[in-house]
């Protein structure tokens, strides 16, 4: 499988809760490296923008209200299969239905507040990081 690049958030949530490191370590011991990284604070709009897909979702309001109640840490992953293997190491959506080890059934409260933000697909990935980074900050 070709070395490829994915996107991540750990969620405000994660943050609140001091799970930045913890969440970091699982990811480098998964053996992705880093590509790009930073904490940020997404505006209203900028969450509106990135999770627009969702806009017509019953939960869309909750979900850019949350990621926007603080900070997140943003980062490009690479690794083989790096999409499909972080969708893996952070388990399903709602931590409930999250396989063990994962980092959802480790860290995340709830379907709606659920600790990381993983891409779910190449082209999804390519499209985030830029939304996040300016290929000056890729590495
Ligand atoms: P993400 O995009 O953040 O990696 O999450 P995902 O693919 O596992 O799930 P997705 O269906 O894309 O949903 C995006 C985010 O919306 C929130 N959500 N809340 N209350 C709910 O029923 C609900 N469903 C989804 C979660 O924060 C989810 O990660
Ligand atoms: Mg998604």
């Amino acid at each position: 499988m070709a070395t490829n690049r994915t996107f991540t958030m750990l969620k405000p949530d994660s943050l609140e809760k001091g799970y930045t490191g913890a969440i970091l370590e699982k990811i480098n011991a998964a053996g992705f490296r880093i590509v790009a990284m930073k904490m940020t604070h997404m505006t209203k709009r900028d969450a509106e923008a990135f999770y627009a897909v969702h806009s017509e979702r019953p939960f869309f309001g909750e979900l850019v209200e949350y990621m926007t109640r603080g900070p997140i840490v943003a980062a490009i992953l690479e690794k083989d299969n790096a999409v499909e293997d972080f969708r893996v190491l952070i388990g399903a959506t709602n931590p409930e239905e999250a396989a063990d080890g994962t980092i959802r059934k480790l860290y995340a409260a709830s379907i709606g507040e659920n600790a990381v933000h993983g891409s779910d697909s190449d082209e999804n990935a390519a499209i985030e990081g830029a939304f996040h980074f300016s290929g000056r900050e890729m590495f």
